[in-house]
């Protein structure tokens, strides 16, 4: 079947949403992949823009976000809400990509990004209802981690996501993913914006509105980052607040939520580190292949760009082992790594033989994952 309409790309976050057309050197639409609804009672004779039932999506929702109780549909890569995440999908796919110019869905094929261990049924009520609720005309689920990697224009290396709400790792080798090198951990950006919260509390403030918990994403974002020395330097830092007034936070408070991916056990997580989820993967491959492997590690993704963050995994990578060499690559466009890796895919001619049409999936919705897993 063919789709002459330029292809959607969609990367459908646990933080962000990303989405743009395939050949797109960045994506179109780009916000946080969060909805809001108001949560107080609205004086109804007042004209005005907010309705009571009125629900925001993305920016919309930050920019009036102290009106609202904010949500993100997905934890963890896992869509816990399907009615926010139709509504979402609505607004970027109908009202945003195209800038509220009609757009035909029918005839467009998607590629949206997949997640390593992500359950089958997610998989299958995804593609149920892009095609039965948004007509979509075709449908491509591509693992984030390839995706990313592709961006860097290579086909061999450990691609390694640490996005929002997951972090894993795939090793792929001239373009074959390396099925005992897959490893994933649900600890990433926003377990570390919950560490910097309660260091927030400690520091004499009381955060706790949804909306707060962005404002000490923000905070995360600008202030935080990685350790690089034994003793962490005394001192504070401070960062506006809305309201004018500044939240002045130490050193320490703002060193130590990054620490998470260090050292997950010493928060009480049993996960593996991340460099020992590095190490891991690779070591698990064929002798053979390790040398190449070990010299192409690519990190992706928000939480990666800490600073430091490169540094200190050399650090505690040859603390595990002194002996090997590697390389870690970090592009400054890491965080749509994987929107741009699949803008590469989506344009490439053979892009129609890898997307599944709609009667294809009603006659066996299993081939969604069959067919790539
Ligand atoms: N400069 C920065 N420093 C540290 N963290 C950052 C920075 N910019 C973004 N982040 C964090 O990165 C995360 C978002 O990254 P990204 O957009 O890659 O995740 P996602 O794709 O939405 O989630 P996932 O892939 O885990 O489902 C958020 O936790 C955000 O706070
Ligand atoms: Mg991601």
């Amino acid at each position: 079947m063919n789709f002459y309409n330029q292809p959607i790309v969609l990367d459908n976050g646990s933080g962000n949403i990303r989405c743009g057309f395939s050949g797109d050197e960045k994506p179109r639409v780009s916000y946080s992949n969060i909805i809001g609804t108001p949560k107080y009672n609205k004086i109804n004779y007042l004209p005005n823009s907010i309705k009571q039932n009125d629900t925001f999506v993305g920016n919309d929702a930050q920019i009036n976000r102290g009106l609202l109780k904010l949500v993100y549909p997905i934890e963890n890569g896992n869509i816990e809400d399907w009615n926010s995440m139709e509504i979402i999908w609505d607004k970027v796919l109908k009202h945003d990509l195209m800038k509220d110019n009609e757009i035909n869905l029918n005839e467009h094929s998607i590629l949206i990004n997949d997640e390593i261990f992500t359950s089958n049924k997610q998989r299958e009520t995804i593609c149920q209802i892009l095609f039965e609720t948004f007509n979509i005309g075709a449908i491509n689920l591509s693992i984030s981690n390839l995706l990313s990697l592709y961006a860097m224009g290579k086909t061999t290396g450990v691609s390694v996501n640490i996005g929002d709400g997951i972090c894993s790792i795939v090793n792929i080798f001239d373009g074959y993913i390396l099925p005992n090198s897959l490893k994933r951990i649900n600890l990433a950006g926003r377990e570390i914006t919950k560490l910097l919260k309660t260091e927030v509390t400690k520091n004499g403030y009381l955060m706790n509105s949804s909306s707060e918990f962005e404002i000490i994403r923000n905070l995360k974002e600008r202030l935080c980052s990685v350790n690089m020395m034994e003793n962490i330097e005394n001192g504070s830092q401070s960062f506006p607040l809305p309201d004018g007034k500044k939240l002045n936070i130490t050193n320490e408070s703002l060193k130590k939520p990054c620490e998470l991916l260090f050292n997950p056990i010493s928060f009480g997580y049993e996960d593996n580190s991340i460099q020992e989820l590095i190490y891991k993967s690779i070591i698990n491959n064929d002798t053979e292949l390790r040398f190449k492997l070990f010299n192409s590690i690519i990190l992706s993704g928000g939480s990666t760009c800490f600073k430091n963050f490169g540094n200190r995994l050399i650090k505690e990578i040859r603390k595990i082992d002194n002996e090997i060499g590697f390389k870690i690559f970090a592009s400054t466009e890491r965080k749509n790594n994987c929107f741009i890796g699949g803008s590469i895919i989506s344009s490439l001619s053979t892009f129609n033989n890898i997307v599944i049409s709609r009667k294809e999936f009603n006659e066996n919705p299993q081939c969604v994952y069959e067919k790539y897993y």
